[in-house]
């Protein structure tokens, strides 16, 4: 499955990507994922990353689609790949179809998790995140067995600095403006599936299955 998980900051595109992952046996490809590990390690791209993550605004395309487009050659993509948080611009939808067809490729399907803005605030303010392994938990809805450890690898949790009010107000906006355009490209195109985000994670898992026409036993 050739796929992209399009939604709002918070919306669960995380979640879902790395259940699907599972089930799917494809690899998640998620940009923040991919920048956060970059800053942390203090690389060339993660140095020219942080100031726009830090004011909650995207980080401009050239360096997003060079790393998504190297990310996509490698061979655990062959057989499909779920990406998280790509596209997000106009630009970078394009920079991604022509990057499919250099391979012989073409997207499959593209999810849209619907979640409205009440949900995306109570979601992004008790999210924890592993360090290590990049495993998403949330302190209600979705804790950890030991507070402050990743069930996954022990790892320690930790609260983005970007899930700050005022940083995700600044990057709800973003997305309106830049993202949100996306949904009407990928309907046009027939790709678009649209999915109700609220309900457990496992519920949402299931209705994203049926609109991928996937059978949750198979
Ligand atoms: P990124 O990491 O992609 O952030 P985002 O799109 O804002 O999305 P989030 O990670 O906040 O949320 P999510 O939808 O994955 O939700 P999650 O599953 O975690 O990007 C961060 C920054 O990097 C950007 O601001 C930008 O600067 C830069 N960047 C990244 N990609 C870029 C690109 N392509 N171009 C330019 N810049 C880019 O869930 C949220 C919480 O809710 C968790 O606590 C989870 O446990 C909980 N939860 C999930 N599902 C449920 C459910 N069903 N019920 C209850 N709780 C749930």
């Amino acid at each position: 499955m050739r796929m992209v998980l399009l939604g709002p900051p918070g919306s669960g595109k995380g979640t879902q990507a790395q259940l699907l992952a599972q089930r799917l046996g494809v690899p998640q490809v998620s940009t923040g994922d991919i920048l956060r590990a970059a800053v942390r390690e203090g690389t060339p791209l993660g140095l020219r990353a942080k100031g726009y993550m830090d004011r909650g605004e995207l980080v401009p395309d050239e360096l997003v689609v060079e790393l998504v487009r190297e990310r996509l050659q490698r061979p655990d993509c062959a057989g499909g790949f779920i990406l998280d948080g790509f596209p997000r611009t106009v630009a970078q939808a394009e920079a991604l179809e022509d990057a499919l067809r250099e391979q012989g490729r073409a997207l499959q399907a593209v999810v849209y998790l619907r979640v409205d803005d009440q949900e995306v605030v109570r979601r992004i303010s008790g999210r924890r995140s592993c360090e290590r392994c990049g495993a998403v938990y949330h302190v209600l809805y979705d804790p950890p067995r030991e507070d402050g450890r990743c069930d996954r690898c022990g790892g320690r949790l930790y609260q983005r600095d970007d899930d700050r009010e005022e940083t995700v107000r600044a990057r709800l906006r973003v997305y309106e403006a830049n993202t949100a355009p996306l949904v009407e490209r990928y309907r046009a195109q027939g790709l678009l599936r649209e999915v109700a985000g609220q309900g457990t994670p496992q519920e949402v898992l299931g209705r994203v299955l049926r609109a991928l026409g996937v059978s949750r036993d198979a």
